[in-house]
C-alpha cells in the first residue's frame, strides 16, 4: 500500500515508518521537523534498505497538503503530526489548539478533496482523564482532561467521530496509546526529547548516561502497592506493529473503530526503576518528590479489543523495554545531535 505518514520523523512515527517499509509498503512522510530531525528517517532508510519520500513542511500549510495529495495516491494516512508536551500546552494553549486541531482539519480537508478517506489517528490514554474503571476499556467514558494537549486529542476524536457519522465513506481508526517507551532493538533509532525530559523513561536513561544527576519520583503516597504512580508502558515497536494491524481494519471498510494500545499490565515508577537497574546493571539514584500536578494514581489498559479485532497484542515486556531504551541512549548519548 501507499501510506501517507504525517509526523513520520518523530519518535513513534519513525518506528512505524520502519515497520511499514519492512512490510513492503511505500511511504510518504510530511514533517516540519519542529520536534525531530531528518536524521531519524535517514537511519530508518539504512535499517529498512528502502527510503520513505520526505516532504519537509507543515500540516498548517493547506496548499502543500493539496500538492502532496495531488502528486500521490494514498491508500491510508497515519496521522502522528502534533505537539505533545503537556506543560508547554498549558503555557501555549493557542499554539497547541492551532497546530493540532487546525492542522488535523486541514489534513482531513485535503484527504476528503482527493477522495482518500482512510485515516489512522494517534490518540492517547489521556482522553480518559482520571478513569472511572481500571483496567480501562474503550467503553470507559472519556473524562476531563487536565491540560490543553489532552483536550486537543479529545476534540480531534470528536471531530473524527462526527465526520464518520456524517459520511460512511470514511474509514477511521483511533488508537489510544498508553505510555510508549523503548526503541528499535538495533539502538539506531529512538526517542530524542528536546531539553530536560518530562516523561519517566527518557529521564531515567539520561540519568543513566550521566546527563542528569538523579531522578525525582513524583509522589510515593498514591493508593498503589508501593505508593508511586502506576502506568501501562508499551514498547514503541509493539505500538508500530499496532498501526500495521490497523491498516487491515481500514481496508475492511470498517467505518470508525477505537482501540487501546497497551500491554494491560500496570508498572509503578519504582518497579520501572528496578527493572531498568536489573536489565542493564546500572544504579539509578532517585529521590522522592512532591506529586506532579495533574497526575493520576493508576492508568493501564484492557487491550483485549485490539487482540480480538486486530489480532494485535504487545509482545515485548518491561525488561525488553528497559534494555532497548538503554541500548539506544548508550549508543546515542546526545540523541540524533
Ligand atoms: P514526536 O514529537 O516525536 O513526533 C511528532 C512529529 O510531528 C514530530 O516529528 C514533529 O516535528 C511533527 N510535527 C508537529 N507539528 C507538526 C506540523 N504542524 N506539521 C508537520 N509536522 C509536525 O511525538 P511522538 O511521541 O512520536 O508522538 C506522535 C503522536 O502520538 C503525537 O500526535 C502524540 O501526541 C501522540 N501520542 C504520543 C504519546 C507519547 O507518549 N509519545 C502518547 C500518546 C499519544
Ligand atoms: C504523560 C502525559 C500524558 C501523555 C503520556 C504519554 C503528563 C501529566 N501526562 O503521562 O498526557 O499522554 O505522558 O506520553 O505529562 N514520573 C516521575 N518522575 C519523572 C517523570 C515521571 O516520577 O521525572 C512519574 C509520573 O508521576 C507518572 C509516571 O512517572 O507516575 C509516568 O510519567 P510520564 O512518563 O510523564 O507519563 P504520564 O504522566 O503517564
Amino acid at each position: 500500500m501507499n501510506i501517507f505518514v504525517t509526523g513520520g520523523a518523530g519518535y513513534i512515527g519513525s518506528h512505524t515508518v520502519l515497520q511499514l517499509l519492512r512490510e513492503g509498503h511505500d511511504v510518504v512522510v510530511l514533517d516540519n521537523l519542529s520536534n525531530s530531525s531528518k536524521e531519524s528517517l535517514e537511519r530508518v532508510a539504512r535499517l529498512a534498505n528502502k527510503e520513505a519520500k520526505l516532504y519537509i513542511g507543515d500540516i498548517l500549510d493547506k496548499e502543500l497538503l493539496d500538492k502532496i495529495c495531488s502528486e500521490n495516491h494514498f491508500d491510508c494516512c497515519i496521522h502522528f503530526a502534533g505537539l505533545k508536551a503537556v506543560g508547554e500546552s498549558v503555557a501555549k494553549p493557542w499554539e497547541y489548539y492551532n497546530n493540532n486541531i487546525t492542522g488535523t482539519l486541514n489534513l482531513l480537508s485535503a484527504l476528503r478533496d482527493h477522495d482518500m478517506k482512510n485515516i489512522i489517528f494517534s490518540s492517547s490514554a489521556t482522553v480518559y482523564g482520571d478513569p472511572e474503571t481500571i483496567p480501562i476499556t474503550e467503553q470507559c467514558p472519556k473524562g476531563v482532561c487536565t491540560n490543553p494537549y489532552g483536550w486537543t486529542k479529545s476534540m480531534i476524536e470528536q471531530i473524527l467521530m462526527d465526520m464518520a457519522k456524517a459520511d460512511s465513506e470514511w474509514n477511521i481508526v483511533i488508537l489510544r496509546y498508553f505510555n510508549p517507551i523503548g526503541a528499535d532493538e538495533s539502538g539506531i533509532i529512538g526517542e530524542n526529547p528536546r531539553g530536560i525530559p518530562n516523561n519517566l523513561m527518557p529521564y531515567v536513561t539520561q540519568v543513566a548516561v550521566g546527563r542528569l544527576e538523579k531522578l525525582g519520583v513524583f509522589g510515593n503516597d498514591y493508593d498503589t502497592p508501593d505508593g508511586t504512580g502506576v502506568r501501562d508502558y508499551i514498547h514503541v515497536s509493539d505500538l508500530a506493529d499496532g498501526h500495521i494491524k490497523a491498516l487491515k481494519k481500514i481496508t475492511d471498510n470498517a467505518g470508525l473503530c477505537v482501540y487501546n494500545l497497551g500491554t494491560g499490565k500496570g508498572v509503578s515508577v519504582l518497579e520501572l526503576v528496578k527493572s531498568f537497574e536489573k536489565a542493564n546493571g546500572i544504579t539509578i539514584p532517585y529521590e522522592i518528590k512532591a506529586r506532579r500536578p495533574g497526575d493520576i494514581a493508576v492508568c493501564y489498559a484492557d487491550a483485549s479489543k485490539a487482540k480480538e479485532e486486530l489480532g494485535w497484542e504487545a509482545k515485548r515486556d518491561i525488561v525488553d523495554m528497559c534494555r532497548d531504551s538503554w541500548n539506544w541512549q548508550s549508543k546515542n548519548p546526545e540523541g540524533y545531535a
